[in-house]
C-alpha cells in the first residue's frame, strides 16, 4: 500500500518535471491541428489543402520532435523555434505519448 504510494506520486513529480501533455495538448491544438490534424495523419483543414500532401506524423521521440522544432522552418512547416523550451517539450510529449498511441 505505501509504496503504491509512493509510486502514485513519484509518477506526478516525473510528469511535472518531464513536460505536462494536457499543456501539450493545448498548443497542438493551437499551433499544430490545422496541419497535422487531430490524430496526427495530416489531414487538418490547412494540411489537406496544403500544395505537397502531408505524411502522418512518425512515431519519433521526443528529442526529434523538439530538434525539428528548434530547427526552424522546412518546405511549408511554419517556423516554431521561437517556442519556449518547456512548450517545445510539452508538445513534443503529448505527440509521442497520446496523439500517436491512440
Ligand atoms: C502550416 C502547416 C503546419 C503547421 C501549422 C505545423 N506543421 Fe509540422 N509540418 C508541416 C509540413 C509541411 C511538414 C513537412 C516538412 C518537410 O519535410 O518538408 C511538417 C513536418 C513536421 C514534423 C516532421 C514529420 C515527420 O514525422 O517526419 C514534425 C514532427 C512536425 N511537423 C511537428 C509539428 C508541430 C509540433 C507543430 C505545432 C507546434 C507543427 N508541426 C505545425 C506543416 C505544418
Amino acid at each position: 500500500m505505501r509504496h503504491t504510494f509512493i509510486f502514485i506520486v513519484s509518477l506526478f513529480v516525473t510528469l511535472k518535471v518531464y513536460g505536462d501533455t494536457n499543456a501539450g495538448k493545448n498548443i497542438y491544438n493551437t499551433k499544430c491541428l490545422m496541419c497535422h490534424g487531430s490524430t496526427g495523419k495530416g489531414d487538418g483543414p490547412v494540411g489537406s489543402n496544403l500544395s505537397k500532401k502531408l505524411q502522418p506524423l512518425k512515431q519519433t521521440s521526443e528529442k526529434q520532435i523538439i530538434d525539428i522544432l528548434k530547427a526552424g522552418p522546412k518546405g511549408l512547416m511554419p517556423d516554431f523555434s521561437s517556442l519556449s523550451a518547456s512548450e517545445k517539450q510539452d508538445v513534443a510529449k503529448y505527440i509521442i505519448e497520446v496523439l500517436l498511441k491512440n
